[in-house]
This record gives structure tokens, C-alpha cells and sequence, in this order.
């Protein structure tokens, strides 16, 4: 048996529990790992709310969370990639059972090897953000070098990475972010910081190659106007406006919804490891003693905060706080 977070059905933020479910067993190509580290997503609310209900069907009750870096437990008798005792990490598939978990089954090919030089928390708040940015920028948005794009809510988990890889391709980047954040965005490489608080974006932003919406709303209804011809507008927390795409046909529009991607999370690992991307964490609130009740607490208000510490079963990631 073993720990973990289920909900029996779409509920509200509160109505996760602590439960003693049975420890997955691996199948043939699968591989158990034991959960380290587990990180909070704006993923969870929206998936146990059921708003991605229709896109995201699942069977009750249903383990939540999906983020993790762990130690590989046991394997299937056809695994080739992992022994037990591997360092992994992963963004497992979201209809299956997740990662607020002691135990998670994942096939081999949704997992990594784990960077080596980072911790297991550091870990842990990568593969969503990384596989998000890289698949929004590199595929969809196919960013290319000397671009210049707009990345929106860059102090976000997704924003930090994607601003990272963006500058890694040679892109010129704009992001908008609060006033309080704009050195941390800055020092991420970030050319120019605008505060969306206070500044219209779409005022002072024209021609540009590519514009991550991560918004959505009246964000992704005033970003249409900053593109060029043939402009990429790729969003990921709302649609794309069927008729706002109508409106401009110049611009090349996308929706992403992600996969579990091993191949990013592997290249991602090169990276970390050389030094050239670095993740940013927040973690347990310290006036909770105890790591589950600190999660569940996580995954009902959604907040998360202070500075990374690594506890001995789970810890609970996030780069930003946020109620
Ligand atoms: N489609 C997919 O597969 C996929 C995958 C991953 C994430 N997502 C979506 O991507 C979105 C971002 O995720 P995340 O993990 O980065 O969230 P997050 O870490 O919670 O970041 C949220 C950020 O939003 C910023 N923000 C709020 N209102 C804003 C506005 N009007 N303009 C600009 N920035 C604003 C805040 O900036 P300040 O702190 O500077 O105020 C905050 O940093 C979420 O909606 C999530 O659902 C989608």
C-alpha cells in the first residue's frame, strides 16, 4: 500500500484526500518509481475542477498531480532505458494516476534520466514548464534566431523556462511581468521587462516573430495586433479565438496541449546539467510540519512558497506563490 492524493470525481480545491491505495505494479514496459519531489501546477486545479474535463477524460478515483523526480523502484521485464535506482523525472500522462503519490507507474518512454548536478526538488519543477516552453517556442512557434518575441507572465513557471530556451535560440525576448519581478526577469535574459499592471502591451509592441500567450483572454485579444505577417501566436491556457483568427489571417495561430515528452526532459537534462538553463523553485510553507498535509494544503489553495528545501518523502515545488 502507499500514500497518495485522490480525488472521486471533478471537485472543488478542497476535496482532494489522503488515502492508502494500492502501490502500482509494473507492467511490462513500465517502470515504478518512488516520488521525491512533486511540484503544483495550475494544471491540477483546472483538471480536478473538470474545466478540461471534456479533453482530459479520466477514470474516479483518480491520483493527481503531475510533475515528479524520483528514484526508479522496479521495471517491466521488457525496460531497456532504466535500472533500478535511476535518478528520473518525468510529466507523466494526466489520464493516468499522477504524482501525489509515494509510487507512480509510467511507461518508459514518458521518462527521463534526471539532471545530475540538480536536486531532486529542482527537479521536479521542470518537466511541465520545460516540455510547455520548449514544445509553445521550438515547435509550434518555431522560433527561430534573431526573432523577437513576446513571452506573457515570464516570472510564471512556464515563463522562466520559456524565456531561458528562447534567448538559447538567439531570440530578441520581451516579457511582461509585475514590477517586483522585473531583475529576477532580467536576470533570466529577458531583453525587455514590461509590467502588464501598468503598461499596454500592445501599445508599445509591434512586428513581432512570436507572441506565447499564457493568458488568454483580453491578453490573447490584444496580442493578435503585435504580430507581423506571418507571425506565430501560440496559446496555452485558452483557445485561440476562432474569430479573432478570422480577423488576421496573417498570423499563424496554435493551441498546445502536452504530452509526457522523454525526449525534452532528456535534452532539458543536457542543459540544466551544462549550466546554460536553471530552474527556480518554491516549496513548503514551513509552518506546515508535516509533508502530506502540506501538500494537500498546496493543492487546495494552490500556494506555494519560500525558498527550496529538500524533505525526505515529497516536496512541493513551485516557483511562484499564488492564492
Ligand atoms: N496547454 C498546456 O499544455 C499547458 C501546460 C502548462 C501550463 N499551461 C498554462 O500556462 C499558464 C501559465 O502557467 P504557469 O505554470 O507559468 O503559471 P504560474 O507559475 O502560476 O504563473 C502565473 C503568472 O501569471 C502572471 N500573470 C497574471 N496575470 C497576468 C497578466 N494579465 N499578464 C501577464 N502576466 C500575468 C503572474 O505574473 P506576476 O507574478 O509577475 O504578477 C504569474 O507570474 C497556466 O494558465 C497554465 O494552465 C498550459
Amino acid at each position: 500500500m502507499m500514500k497518495a492524493l485522490q480525488i472521486d470525481g471533478y471537485c472543488d480545491r478542497a476535496s482532494a484526500k489522503l488515502k492508502e491505495v494500492k502501490k502500482p505494479v509494473a507492467d511490462a514496459t513500465g517502470v515504478v518509481c518512488k516520488v521525491v519531489a512533486t511540484s503544483v501546477n495550475p494544471l491540477d486545479w483546472l483538471f480536478r475542477n473538470g474545466v478540461l474535463a471534456d479533453l482530459i477524460p479520466v477514470q474516479f478515483p483518480h491520483i493527481i498531480g503531475w510533475d515528479f523526480s524520483g528514484v526508479v523502484d522496479s521495471i517491466g521485464e521488457s525496460v531497456t532505458d532504466f535500472q533500478v535506482g535511476d535518478k528520473v523525472y518525468c510529466r507523466p500522462e494526466v489520464t493516468r494516476n499522477g504524482s501525489h503519490a509515494e509510487y507512480i507507474l509510467v511507461p518508459e518512454d514518458h521518462l527521463a534520466h534526471m539532471p545530475k548536478t540538480i536536486s531532486f526538488s529542482d527537479a521536479a519543477s521542470v518537466p511541465i514548464a520545460s516540455i510547455t516552453a520548449w514544445q509553445a517556442l521550438y515547435d509550434l512557434g518555431e522560433l527561430r534566431e534573431g526573432d523577437r518575441v513576446l513571452i506573457h507572465a515570464g516570472a510564471g513557471s512556464l515563463g522562466i523556462m520559456a524565456i531561458q530556451l528562447a534567448k538559447l535560440k538567439g531570440a530578441h525576448v520581451t516579457a511582461t511581468a509585475s514590477a517586483e519581478k522585473h531583475s529576477f526577469v532580467k536576470s533570466l535574459g529577458a531583453d525587455v521587462v514590461i509590467d502588464y499592471r501598468t503598461t499596454a502591451f500592445e501599445d508599445v509592441l509591434s512586428d513581432l516573430d512570436v507572441v506565447l500567450d499564457t493568458i488568454g483572454g483580453q491578453t490573447q485579444a490584444l496580442s493578435w495586433q503585435t504580430l507581423k505577417k506571418g507571425g506565430r501566436l501560440v496559446a496555452v491556457n485558452e483557445p485561440i479565438d476562432v474569430s479573432k483568427a478570422a480577423e488576421y489571417p496573417e498570423v499563424i495561430s496554435r493551441f498546445l496541449s502536452i504530452k509526457p515528452n522523454k525526449e525534452i526532459l532528456t535534452r532539458m537534462a543536457a542543459l540544466l546539467d551544462e549550466g546554460k538553463i536553471r530552474t527556480i523553485v518554491g516549496c513548503v510553507p514551513s509552518q506546515y510540519s508535516e509533508t502530506w498535509s502540506a501538500l494537500l494544503a498546496c493543492t487546495e489553495s494552490y500556494s506555494v512558497m519560500s525558498e527550496a528545501e529538500e524533505i525526505e518523502l515529497l516536496s512541493i515545488l513551485r516557483p511562484q506563490f499564488r492564492v
